[in-house]
């Protein structure tokens, strides 16, 4: 599609490609006729939370991730949050400012401080290459994040932490069925913590998984997840109420069943976007280093003002005009949030460029291929027509 279009989008005045909206996700469950039986003897069991689907869960997701342990939780948050605590880290912990903001609110529930390093440009990845020059004798940890699934450089993060005795968490939250020179994550790091929310490539309605070869460590979540209880009324630390409804686990194992499919889907979606988008001036992809491959949470594309010629807030304007959903993500970077800028103490460039000119397109597991082509139609037609657009000021 190396064409320039000549019919009008609709901000000015043209018809619409899509029959209806699209949303920029949706979740895809399990079909009902597949789950029904069981939600039924769940609920008739008594027994409705953390029980036997949980741990069902837990063995399937270990096995699918090749991980020793992994541990439900409430959410991604509450395991990032229980995971620093069992850990007992303390001082500093290094983390990239662009990524969501629970992975910052895990470090400041535990009175942790962040020290942000940058992302790069390319992957939108925290920078492996500045690592060392943010390490002081306060530093505990790395928290590293896979951003919208595509995999840090775990390796040289894994080194550098070695060289200086931290621990290394990463915020997993967008990477089930992400691969790292091959490898799925998961098994990496001190922990890796998943993300089971609706708008995740796997989901349990709600949930998180914590995985870890750490099998103190995963006694601890455990016991975490439940108050900090060991089971004597005891408390060992000050644990959540995080547990995982048997529920939420039943349409987690029913999903991780598709995962791969899933994934691959999802990886061919956004083929079809970058094969037809791609050549834009302007549209930059995510880089995807050689030899991995992301599980496409989100397809975050990168707007050059300068050659596309509007910038991101304006295609975004005009999409959403056209009924396609947009997600400006992640915007503003945690550095520029008011709970998070007294934390900056370094040059944040890439940063702040990349969350100025970041847009995520639509993306979710079932999307028929049809739609992302009308999408794309509808990005070409606005290029086409970029110096009319441009002159149209934003409500
Ligand atoms: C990078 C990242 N970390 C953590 C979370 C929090 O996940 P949850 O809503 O399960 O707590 C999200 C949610 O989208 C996320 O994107």
């Amino acid at each position: 599609m190396s064409l320039i279009w000549h019919d009008k989008p609709v901000i000015l005045g043209g018809s619409p490609i899509l029959e209806e909206p699209v949303s920029i996700a949706k979740p895809t469950l399990p079909e009902m006729k597949k789950i029904q039986d069981e939600f039924r003897q769940i609920y008739h069991s008594g027994m409705v939370t953390n029980s036997n689907y949980v741990q069902r869960f837990e063995e399937r997701a270990a096995d699918y991730l090749g991980v020793k342990e992994a541990v439900c939780v409430s959410s991604c948050t509450s395991g990032l949050m229980l995971v620093l605590k069992a850990l007992e880290l303390t001082g500093e912990v290094i983390i990239p400012s662009f990524t969501f903001f629970a992975s910052g609110h895990a470090l400041l529930w535990n009175n942790l401080k962040p020290v942000f390093v940058d992302c790069l440009p390319s992957t939108y990845n925290l920078n492996h290459n500045i690592i060392n020059e943010y390490i002081t004798p306060n530093t505990s940890a790395i928290m590293a994040v896979h951003i919208f699934g595509n995999p840090v450089e775990i390796e040289s993060i894994q080194r550098i932490a070695d060289d200086n005795n931290l621990k290394v968490i990463i915020d997993s939250a967008h990477a089930i069925g992400t691969r790292y020179r091959g490898r799925l994550v998961g098994s990496f790091g001190d922990a890796e913590v998943f993300c089971l929310s609706p708008t995740k490539v796997l989901t349990a309605v709600e949930g998180g998984i914590v995985t870890t070869n750490n099998q103190e460590l995963a006694r601890r979540l455990r016991i975490g997840r439940d108050y900090g209880n060991p089971g004597n009324y005891d408390c060992e630390f000050p644990g959540l109420s995080a547990r995982m409804e048997e529920f939420n686990a039943l349409i987690g194992l029913k999903g991780l069943e598709d995962i791969e499919e899933i994934v691959a889907k999802r990886i061919r979606l956004v083929n079809i976007y970058q094969k037809n988008i791609c050549q834009i001036p302007g549209v930059l992809f995510q880089q995807i280093d050689a030899g991995n491959t992301s599980s496409y949470k989100d397809l975050g594309i990168i707007i050059n003002k300068d050659e596309f010629g509007l910038d991101r807030d304006k295609l975004a304007y005009a999409l959403d005009i056209e009924g396609i959903a947009t997600k400006k993500y992640f915007y503003p970077p945690l550095h520029q949030q008011r709970l998070y800028s007294r934390y900056q103490q370094y040059p944040l460039t890439a940063t702040e460029y990349v969350s100025n000119n970041i847009l995520c397109l639509p993306l979710y597991s079932h999307m028929e291929e049809k739609i992302v082509q009308d999408i794309c139609h509808a990005i070409w037609r606005i290029y086409s027509y970029r110096e009319e657009i441009a002159g149209i000021s934003i409500q």
